[in-house]
């Protein structure tokens, strides 16, 4: 989910008519509109507010197009999380801008974190800029366009305490129809030290329960069967209705949207350490169609530098949590996220994260090497003193561990049956089937006449990698 791999919003014309939501169809013939191309990075949450900026797009008479040479405007949703991921995107604004060289009218818009972080400085960095949209800001877009149309530079990096976009129904393009994502909150008010993402996407606020729940709601009327609530910092999820009656916190939200119907299977991400609940694990074991998987980034498995890292747990608070989940969910996947080489960490430091792959034996996990950015605690207050290659040999040692770990753990699967909800054909072939069991563990398995995409089946696991299943339907146990 994290990776720093471009996504297109893809070509799918599979947005039914006769259902609801809205109908667009990616490059419709001579139908007027302006045409508009969106390219995605970073996380979950960016891929979600790139369906709201398409629907807010669509309401001004814009038509999605895949093809970046018919657009009339360019769009790049960005992501800071790591250099890396600044510089993909630096590149992509290179190939952007000799296109525009050609089709001078094109406008060049930088949405997301990027913009956030960089502000006006982006449009005198990147001279064929011309939109700079903060996270907050995408309902100012039609405005800000119009701006750019007339020849002026269009920006708007506002953050918002309230801004949710509730009431705004994502435009899902780039959906199999089956899974789909939903936006909780906005912000995180954690001040991890190495993290830009409090000063990129503003103050936590939490969106109204009911907004949520009709969103699910839509989704499964629409075919939707697996949905992912999305936050930094899902446990900290707490609405108040506007005339204070009413409390939700996640663990009463998981509810609310698992009673949406036993089919629709519910996933979260992501979950911290110091805030789940066993509230929310005694939710999760009471619904069957609440996935039984949880996200649980520990970053390091050391507690000195947890404490630089201002993630407000310890080794010992970390451990107790993955003990209950597994004492109250005993068949629950655990995943993580890992940074190596964060400032000042030692070999032995460095092995305590090795040994936590051990002790959570997580079924997978995002690892990366610290990268500092500017602007955050540890930019501010530590030196991002471990060499480069230091970094990247522990990471390969973190990694290695992993992949170890994720075979060790996926082997004891070997002749368990699950629910599996079937997303479409394997990657491999069109006689196989691929799909999901409740542990997000993705199963590969020989089709069978009269199953199709989005529905459930049974499937007795056969073998396993590292990276996934091999198995066959069988008849339910
Ligand atoms: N809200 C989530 C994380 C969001 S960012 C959480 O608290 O877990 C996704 C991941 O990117 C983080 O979990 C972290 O592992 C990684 N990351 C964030 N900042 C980084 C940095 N400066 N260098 C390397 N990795 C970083
Ligand atoms: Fe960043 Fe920490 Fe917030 Fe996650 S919880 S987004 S790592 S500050
Ligand atoms: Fe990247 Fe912003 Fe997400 S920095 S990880 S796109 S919140």
């Amino acid at each position: 989910m994290y990776d720093d791999n471009v996504t297109l919003l893809g070509l799918k014309k599979e947005i039914d008519e006769t259902k609801q939501g809205q109908v667009l169809y990616y490059d419709q013939e001579n139908n007027g509109l302006r045409k508009f191309y969106i390219e995605s990075y970073g996380c979950a949450m960016n891929f979600s507010d790139s369906e709201i900026v398409a629907s807010i797009l669509a309401g001004e008479g814009y038509g999605p197009t895949k093809d970046m040479e018919q657009a009339d405007l360019i769009l790049v949703n960005t992501c800071s999380i790591r250099e890396k991921a600044e510089d993909t995107v630096r590149n992509r604004l290179r190939v952007f801008n000799s296109l525009k060289t050609k089709k001078p009218d094109m406008l060049i818009g930088v949405l997301g974190c990027m913009a956030e972080r960089l502000k006006a400085k982006l449009l005198e960095q990147e001279k064929l800029v011309d939109i700079v949209v903060g996270p907050d800001a995408y309902r100012d877009l039609p405005n800000l366009i119009s701006k750019a149309d007339d020849g002026e530079k269009g920006i708007n990096v506002l953050l918002s305490r309230e801004e949710t976009y509730a009431d705004i129904s994502p435009l899902r393009l780039d959906s199999n129809g089956i899974v789909g994502f939903i936006s909780i909150m906005r912000g995180c008010d954690n001040m991890c030290s190495f993290c830009v993402v409090p000063f990129t996407r503003g103050r936590e606020r939490s969106r109204d329960a009911y907004s949520i729940v009709a969103e699910a709601q839509d989704l499964y009327n629409r075919g939707f069967r697996d949905v992912t609530l999305l936050g930094q910092n899902v446990d900290s999820y707490k609405w108040t209705s506007p005339d204070e009656a009413e409390h939700v916190n996640f663990a009463q939200l998981l509810e609310r949207v698992a009673l949406v119907h036993p089919d629709l299977r519910i996933r979260f991400s992501t979950s911290h350490p110091k805030d789940i609940t066993d509230e929310v694990l005694y939710t999760m074991a009471k619904y069957e169609n609440i996935c039984k998987y949880i996200h649980l980034p520990v970053q390091s498995g050391n507690s000195r530098i947890l404490e630089l890292m201002n993630r407000t747990y310890d080794r010992e608070w970390y451990m107790e949590r993955v003990t209950s989940i597994y004492r109250i969910l005993p068949d629950c996947a655990i995943s993580s996220d890992m940074i190596a080489g964060f400032c000042t960490e030692t070999e032995d430091e460095h092995q305590d994260t090795i040994s936590m792959i051990k002790f959570a034996r997580y079924s997978m996990s995002y690892m990366f090497f610290y990268s500092e950015r500017p602007g955050t605690l540890a930019a501010k207050k530590l030196v991002d003193d471990i060499p480069e290659e230091i970094k990247k040999r522990r990471l390969q040692e973190i990694v290695d561990t992993q992949v170890k770990m994720s075979l060790e753990v996926n082997l004891l699967d070997i002749g368990k049956v699950f629910k599996v909800l079937i997303e479409g054909d394997s990657r491999r072939s069109d006689q196989e089937f691929k799909g999901r069991n409740s542990q997000n563990k993705m199963i590969n398995f020989p089709k069978k006449d009269g199953l199709k995409a989005g529905e459930y089946t049974w499937v007795k696991v056969t073998d396993a990698t590292s990276g996934s299943l091999r198995g066959e339907i069988v008849t339910q146990p």
